[in-house]
């Protein structure tokens, strides 16, 4: 029996696995309940008394041999398995999704990036505006038919009046800006407004704009419409041609909507411009001296232009979206056909 135990001893001492099957594999062996250690103790039932002192000792020192090693064995192969797994290089990488821009952000980053050029500033103001700057300040005067024009949400009364309303257009931010500086401003405003109207392909209760202000000494309708020829060169490429109709808005005069050669058919007639060749983009004109007035500023000695245009319509006119409801349904599908960019 020494002799037996003496070499499993040197057996157990000199076992180095070389997987988790092999530590298994010797756990049956020497540790299963038909292991060699339950065999010797059942050999040692047998043996006399006079052996059972010396084997006694020796079979309990064994058996101690036998589970240290495996227990040692074991938590090294666990510790080695988790550090192999987090270093292995050849692991393929997780997958992740990228996203896309929303094609509205384009278009507002690429608006942005040609008038920065220019020296124009980004400025913003808030979405819930009171009737002096969504209205009055503008020149709009009171029970003018011209606020029919854009359906207010109003929010809260003043006095009996309406008076708390979601913007329905990015021009008061420039009512904002010039009340709180000096001129010269340069500046545009993209935002979101809002409009009580149905929800359709064409119509939305909101959406978004981009308002453009110039003022200085000396600024001119031929600034304006320099500025404006320049801009969709830039955006819809160098040959586009544009053309000024009269128009009126209450706070610019003279005051005129710009239409550019169609983006689509460049001209010769298509379903976006509707056989015309020309598609309208945005309304624009002088600012209207009580404008500049009702926001401190000398009309005598400034003069200025400024212009507001529907982002989802230049939108429109890239990426060809007939429907407007796609740009806020968050669908997917249509979302990842723009541009991606990594992060
Ligand atoms: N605020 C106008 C609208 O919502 C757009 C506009 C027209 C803005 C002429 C201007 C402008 O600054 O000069 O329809």
């Amino acid at each position: 029996m020494q002799a037996q135990i003496d070499q499993y001893t040197s057996e157990i001492n000199a076992f180095s696995p070389a997987n988790a099957d092999e530590l298994e594999t010797f756990r049956i062996k020497f540790l299963g309940t038909k292991g060699i250690i339950k065999d010797l103790f059942e050999q040692f039932k047998t043996v006399g008394p006079e052996e059972k002192r010396t084997f006694g000792k020796v079979l309990n020192q064994f058996k101690q041999l036998a589970e240290a090693k495996y227990n040692e064995l074991k938590e090294q192969h666990s510790a080695e398995s988790s550090t192999q797994n987090a270093q292995d290089l050849t692991l393929p990488g997780d997958d992740f999704a990228v996203g896309s821009r929303h094609p509205l952000s384009l278009v507002r980053n690429e608006i942005i990036d040609i008038f920065k050029r220019l020296g124009f500033v980004v400025a913003e103001g808030p979405e819930i505006e009171d009737d002096w700057h969504n209205f009055s300040a503008l020149n709009f005067p009171e029970e003018h038919p011209a606020r029919d024009m854009q359906d207010t949400f109003f929010i809260k009364k003043n006095n009996g009046k309406d008076d708390i309303a979601l913007r329905t257009h990015t021009s008061s931010v420039q009512v904002r800006m010039m009340e709180h500086g000096k001129p010269p401003f340069r500046a545009i405003m993209p935002g979101r407004v809002y409009r009580n109207e149905a929800i359709s392909a064409r119509a939305h209760c909101f959406f978004h704009q981009v308002e453009g202000l110039y003022v200085d000494e000396n600024v001119s309708f031929s600034d304006l419409k320099q500025t404006l020829y320049h801009f969709v060169q830039e955006l819809y490429g160098a040959g586009t041609k544009v053309r000024f109709r009269p128009s009126y808005f209450p706070f610019t005069e003279p005051s005129a909507e710009m239409d550019i050669s169609c983006t689509i058919c460049g001209g010769s007639g298509c379903n976006m411009c509707k056989h015309t060749g020309w598609v309208e983009i945005l309304g624009c004109g002088m600012v209207d001296p009580n404008v500049l007035e009702n926001c401190g500023i000398d009309s005598k000695k400034y003069t200025g232009f400024a212009f507001g245009m529907g982002m989802e319509r230049i939108a429109n006119l890239k990426y060809v979206i007939k429907d407007l409801r796609l740009f806020s349904e968050n669908d997917v599908r249509f979302l990842k056909q723009f541009q991606t960019e990594m992060l």
